[in-house]
């Protein structure tokens, strides 16, 4: 620790007033050695720094500074992690400490970009993550966000702070992280600062040399760790203080080897909570259970509002321990944490995902062991050094009050000493891995070639060979990456084949296929994979789809394309490595009964179905999950697959099935040139039809899958509750579908009859009454969500001259509506000619008159609108339009109905079946007419958006650049 800061520091005032962007120890400053080291090395000049320090050492302040120096020079912050988990921990802390001093309390002006979505400050959707203020994301979502739209733009205004750095050496990720620092690199930045703990001296000082930053590494902890290998005859001791790394020594004394005692001990010396790691996850349950056994339930938890609470966890936490692993739901993880925070439990049973980086209060930690199965050896080995080092790193942080750290492993015999020792040894770390290997060229490929990083073979290897990899790779062998060569044109001929790029004679391009499998993330075999189920059985499966006049069969649908996702190549090795895993426990005990796979039979995208039981079984937990079964009948579906590893699988079929229906959108544009498209996307194809018709399906059934919820709740996830939280749980939202009082009008009812339904379905917990702000909410439903939309576009129509355009969208009705709407397509260039003009009732209202402007097709359209903010147009409305523009006789248009202010919940499932017919709400055409306004959506787009049959939600807006 410092009591003074360096005397170049420049710290605003306001940083060195904040307390928790300045630490004091009474009158003193009281940083940190590393946070000390950082400012001595510019850190305020706007310097570029690789920080390489133990775990605990205050690494994040540091960050924070590099963004607070930063704003206050006019720039923007982005801070990178590793994992979903971390960045909504950093989003909260970063929203605490700079949304009000910092951004006048804007809370757009801050974004959270993942995998799970885009949300900024008030935690809605968001539209334009680059141009927030301050971004934080994963790597893999900004690689994704900054190569959407062609070559990087400048970034020299940006300050980088990118945590666990390493990540880079990771075996599986690291390629990603690699690409995105390689563009970094190119396109340049304000300030660059790398964040890591586990990096060895020659990876720490090859990546700094790499990336141009000048390398500060600390050796020291700030709070004292010890680490006791115990063994049958003794104690090894590694020892790592503020005053330096001790030797590693051994003690005589023989102490406790049996766990629980281990763990008895630790709970005596009040080193609490104490956490056991796991190496496997059955593991976990079986020590947990164990451990509880010799313990008495000396407390009642109540689970929170909405928690879906495994039974057997509740209990363990009344005996004050709990288990944490990858197949808890991340809910039931959260509360964990919680309980570990408010030491309402003292001993957790967990695998490594509790140690990944998160900050975490430990007192102490028990390996039970330090080898996993190693299935290609045969046999247990010792998991690697860093992950061991990081593990131990969790326990005996800075401001936890548990005083020094301890962690205990043990050892059976002599050569198990031996490997402890190495695991142990605070001095020597892991050499950094290498993270792009041959194996991993085809996901990079496509990434280089779309984000228009380069355009010929050539080019492409000059880009490879400058990676931190290749010079590393380099070093190793002969001295150069000529054999890099073949495996890279081996992965550029597979994309040509598989249509995503076009070689001339002299250069490559990438097709719009190309461009949307590259911002998809999928393999493009994987969309393949769709488009050619689609053009054998679309139009029988487009049968089964809901219609206006008939229910269909949509569950049975979702199954079909739950059980192609998971037969899909990102879950086999066909185009590379997977993407994604299934969980074993899935196929355990072979295929389960599945009446709907027996049913479904000719239509689906493998037969017989048998033959790949994880997917099968998967196919089938997912269906049952979509439809909103609760707990209880998920876990029985198959034999130990808890609602956890369902969640976590739903969770990757809906990104998939999310992906697949952007890119069939987005790359089968009417008014793209055949050409340009897919084989299967062409119009020559008489299937397109039924192609096209499914991407919107798949989106919805992305949905439902993610919400696990049927079509008719999906609503309810919307509603913005006024209370502690801010949205209904996925239990909560089944129990009131159970209740049969999902539907809008029941839901705010205000009858005792239906108060008493709702109190059933949302039992008060604590004091805290959620059925009635339930039914407040649905009052409000959308209202909330609809003003906050239209504060944004009228500051943005101010920009652009056209506030009456957008206020006339927003206010008018009836016959007032329809000329807002005419002034809008005008504004932008396109007519709109009134059919309807008052002798003519049964037809349709406008003709907007888009292939003036060089789309494939004119638009139909019918303008319907409530008078009262909270009515919405019905379904019967909504459809209206198709037979009117059959009485015009303009059958072959596609038609759009624009409601005012929205629709109905059951309007999207019930058009599914529609052709050419969609809908769209007021407010999601607003942000449509703004985007092209600034020139991020092409009237292309536009055209495309409103011809692809279902409902045109923003999201499915092509991603805003700017
Ligand atoms: N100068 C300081 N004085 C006291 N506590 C501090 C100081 N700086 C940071 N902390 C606290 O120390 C804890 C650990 O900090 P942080 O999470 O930034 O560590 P880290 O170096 O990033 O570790 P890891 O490598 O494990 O991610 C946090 O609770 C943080 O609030
Ligand atoms: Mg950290």
């Amino acid at each position: 620790m410092k009591t003074t800061l360096p005397p170049a520091c420049r710290l605003s005032q306001r940083v060195l007033d904040t307390p928790e962007l300045m630490p004091r120890d009474g009158a003193n400053y009281s940083i940190t050695d590393a946070q000390y080291a950082a400012l001595d090395a510019g850190l305020t000049d706007g310097k570029s720094l690789l920080i390489s320090a133990p775990t605990s050492t205050g690494k994040t302040l540091i960050g924070w500074w590099a963004a607070a120096n930063g704003l206050e020079h006019g720039k923007k912050f982005v801070y990178l992690v590793s994992h979903r988990a971390l960045a909504s921990q950093k989003f909260d802390e970063i929203q605490k400490l700079f949304r009000g001093p910092w951004l006048g309390d804007d809370p757009h002006a801050l974004v959270c970009a993942t995998g799970d979505g885009v949300i900024d400050g008030s935690g809605r959707a968001n539209s334009s993550p680059l141009s927030a203020t301050i971004l934080v994301a994963t790597y893999e979502k900004y690689l994704a966000l900054i190569s959407a739209g062609g070559p990087p733009q400048d970034l020299s205004n940006v300050v980088f702070v990118c945590d666990e750095i390493q990540l880079i050496g990771d075996s599986s990720r690291g390629k990603h992280v690699e690409l995105l620092l390689s563009v970094l690199k190119r396109t340049g930045w304000y300030q660059f600062i790398g964040l890591s703990a586990v990096m060895d001296d020659i990876g720490a000082q090859q990546l700094a040399h790499w990336l141009n930053l000048s390398l500060v590494k600390v050796d020291t902890r700030e709070k004292s760790l010890t680490i006791e290998g115990r063994w049958r005859s003794g104690n090894l001791i590694a020892r790592s203080t503020p005053n330096g790394i001790e030797p590693l020594h051994n003690l005589p004394t023989v102490k406790e080897m049996e766990l629980n005692d281990m763990i008895q001990e630790l709970v005596d010396l009040e080193k609490k909570p104490v956490i056991v790691f796991c190496m496997r996850v059955d593991d976990c349950y079986d020590l947990a259970e164990k451990w509880a056994t010799t313990q008495a339930a000396t407390q009642s938890v109540e689970a929170p509002a909405g928690l879906d609470l495994d039974a057997g966890l509740l209990q363990l936490i009344n005996k004050r321990c709990a288990f944490h692993n990858a197949e808890l739901s991340e809910a039931e993880r959260a509360f964990v944490e919680e309980l570990m925070k408010d030491k309402t439990v003292d001993v957790v049973f967990a695998t490594s995902t509790l140690a990944a980086g998160v900050n975490f209060p430990l007192g102490s930690a028990v390996f039970s062991r330090w080898k996993r199965w190693d299935f290609d050896k045969r046999e247990h080995v010792p998991i690697r050094r860093d992950e061991f080092q990081n593990m131990a790193g969790r326990v005996g942080r800075m401001g936890q009050g548990t005083g020094e750290g301890i962690v205990l492993a043990t050892a059976r015999g002599a050569p198990d000493l031996a490997l402890l020792q190495q695991l142990m040894d605070f001095s020597t770390r892991e050499t950094l891995g290498v993270g792009i290997t041959p194996t991993d060229f085809g996901s990079l490929v496509i990434q280089l070639f779309a984000g228009g990083l380069c355009t010929t073979r050539d080019g492409a290897f000059a880009l490879m060979s400058s990676t931190l990899s290749a010079s590393r790779e380099a070093e190793k062998g002969v001295g150069n990456v000529e054999h890099w060569r073949p495996h890279l044109n081996q992965q550029i001929d597979r994309l040509i084949n598989t249509h995503c790029l076009i070689e001339t004679k002299n250069r490559i391009v990438v097709t719009e296929f190309g461009k949307a499998v590259a911002r998809s993330g999928l393999k493009p075999e994987t969309v393949e994979h769709f488009l050619h189920y689609l053009n054998e059985h679309g139009e029988q499966a487009a049968q089964l789809l809901p219609t206006p006049e008939q229910k269909g069969r949509d569950d049975d649908l979702l199954f079909i394309f739950a059980h192609g996702s998971l037969l899909s190549p990102e879950f086999t090795l066909t185009g590379g490595p997977r993407t994604r895993n299934i969980s074993y426990r899935f196929n355990r005990y072979g295929a389960v009964s599945n009446p709907q796979a027996e049913a479904l039979d000719t239509l689906l995208f493998e037969r017989p179905w048998v033959a790949d039981p994880s997917a099968a079984n998967g196919a089938r937990a997912l269906s049952e999950w979509a439809a909103g079964a609760d707990r209880e009948t998920l876990e029985q579906l198959v034999p130990d697959v808890r609602l956890g590893l369902i969640e976590s699988m739903a969770r990757d079929v809906s990104w998939l099935l999310a992906a697949v229906s952007e890119v069939i959108g987005s790359s089968s544009s009417l008014t793209l040139a055949d050409a340009a498209r897919h084989p299967l996307l062409r119009s020559t194809n008489p299937n397109l039809l039924h192609i096209r018709k499914f991407s919107r399906v798949l989106r919805r059934y992305a949905v439902r899958i993610a919400y696990g919820l049927p079509s008719e709740c999906h609503w309810l996830k919307e509603l913005e509750l006024h209370g502690p939280a801010r949205r209904l749980t996925r239990m909560q939202i089944v129990s009131i579908h159970q209740k049969g009082i999902s539907r809008p009008h029941l839901l705010m009812d205000g009858s005792v009859e239906m108060d008493a339904l709702r109190q059933e379905a949302l039992p008060k917990v604590g004091r805290v009454s959620y059925a009635n702000q339930v039914r407040d909410a649905a009052r409000n439903w959308k209202v909330d969500q609809r003003r906050h939309f239209r504060r944004r576009h009228e500051k943005k129509a101010v920009m652009h001259g056209v506030e009456n355009i957008i206020s006339d969208l927003y206010d008018m009705k009836g016959k007032r509506l329809e000329t807002a709407v005419i002034n809008a397509f005008q504004d932008l260039g396109i007519n709109c000619s009134v059919l309807d003009d008052g002798t003519k009732p049964a037809w349709p209202d406008l003709k907007i008159e888009f292939a003036a402007s060089g789309m494939a097709s004119d638009i139909v359209a019918e303008v319907k609108s409530k008078e009262r903010e909270t009515a919405l147009v019905p379904l019967n409305d909504a459809i209206e339009v198709v037979s009117a523009a059959a009485i015009a006789g303009l059958s072959g248009t596609p038609v759009t109905t624009i409601c005012s202010p929205g629709a109905e919940p059951s309007v999207p499932t019930a058009i599914s079946g529609c052709n050419h017919l969609s809908v769209v709400e007021l407010v999601d055409l607003a942000e449509a007419y703004l985007r092209i306004k600034d020139g991020n959506l092409t009237i292309a787009d536009l055209h495309n958006w409103l011809t692809t049959p279902g409902i045109a939600l923003t999201e499915d807006l092509p991603f805003n650049n700017f």
